[in-house]
């Protein structure tokens, strides 16, 4: 299998905020810092996997401001290809306002931009890489219409496609039978399948959710449920596996890296417990340092800190 991953998605310029505590309503807070960040969910998901020495191109878009070409230049210096990356004259780059707080709480607004006007001929543009990705991975940080037409291409190019379904949004039905794996997180799974984590002990809740995703046409199911670990399903097997103990400083990424560090097993062929290993690997160390793409490991010490928690890939 060829070795690539194809990540078409967002693209953001993150700000953010640590606070003693997040504001309330009407609130003003005073900030201990205020730092920038290349961000955005489908960039910070390039990072990770780019991070662990998998060649991987980035299809999306970025607008010719200042912080477009801050994150773009971002993204050059972590290896990955962004030659099929676009640079739009009419609509501003994403842009994320995040606070945080000691605890790793964070809040997040985010004005989409340029992501939200990925057009077909884009896409196409990104077509012959498409062909040869072992892995493609979207999002719905993107408009809707451009992760459809993406998975479609994948899809028919006999790629595994991951759709991570965040933000939670309406998702056409034709959407599922496209995605080898779907990738949301609790709260998200709530949204889509209507399921409720409150009314039913977890397993429960865990099968149902797997249900619901499989009986329309999804292949595989992953619930990333940070402090709870990942759960897997394929609608016969199921594996969970627990959060690794660590002191969350911000959680922005986690998610983020966690699917490259699944994109990155599944591209290599790993079995599908490794492969939520890599990932929650991927998401912990995240987790443990401030901002998005920064806070990204690379596959060195992705693979130490594993060797550290007894388990070895
Ligand atoms: O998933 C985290 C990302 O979501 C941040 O980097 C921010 O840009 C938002 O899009």
């Amino acid at each position: 299998m060829n070795k690539q991953i194809v990540i078409l998605g967002s693209i953001n310029y993150d700000i953010t905020a640590s606070a003693e505590r997040l504001p309330v309503r009407g609130e003003t807070v005073s900030a201990t810092s205020v730092d920038m960040f290349g961000g955005g969910k489908g960039a910070n998901q390039a990072v990770q996997s780019a991070q662990m020495a998998i060649p991987t191109t980035m299809i999306g878009q970025v607008g010719n401001d200042m912080q477009g070409k801050a994150v773009l230049e971002a993204l050059k210096s972590k290896g990955i290809d962004c030659s099929r990356l676009h640079i739009s004259e009419t609509n501003r780059t994403g842009c994320a306002s995040i606070y945080i707080d000691p605890n790793g709480d964070n809040m997040l607004a985010y004005a989409p931009g340029a992501n939200h006007h990925i057009t077909k001929e884009m896409i196409d543009n990104g077509l012959d890489i498409i062909r040869q990705a072992s892995v493609f991975l979207t999002q719905t940080e993107i408009n809707l219409d451009a992760a459809l037409y993406g998975l479609k291409l994948a899809h028919e190019a006999g790629a595994i496609t991951i759709l991570n379904p965040a933000p939670a949004i309406s998702l056409p039905d034709e959407i599922f039978p496209l995605v080898d794996f779907i990738t949301p997180n609790e709260t998200e799974s709530e949204v889509y399948t209507g399921i409720l984590r409150s009314e039913m002990p977890i397993e429960d809740w865990k099968q149902r959710t797997a249900e619901w995703f499989i009986s329309r046409g999804v292949k595989n199911l992953c619930i990333t449920m940070g402090e709870k670990g990942a759960f897997y399903s394929n609608g016969t097997e199921s594996i969970s596996v627990p959060a690794f103990s660590i002191k969350a400083v911000d959680t922005t990424a986690a998610g983020d890296s966690f699917h490259g560090g699944l994109a990155y097993g599944l591209a290599n062929g790993y079995d599908m417990k490794t492969c939520l290993l890599l990932g929650s690997a991927c998401g912990a160390l995240s987790a443990m340092t401030l901002g998005a793409q920064n806070s990204i490991q690379p596959k060195e010490r992705v693979l130490a800190f594993l060797k550290e928690q007894g388990i070895i890939i």
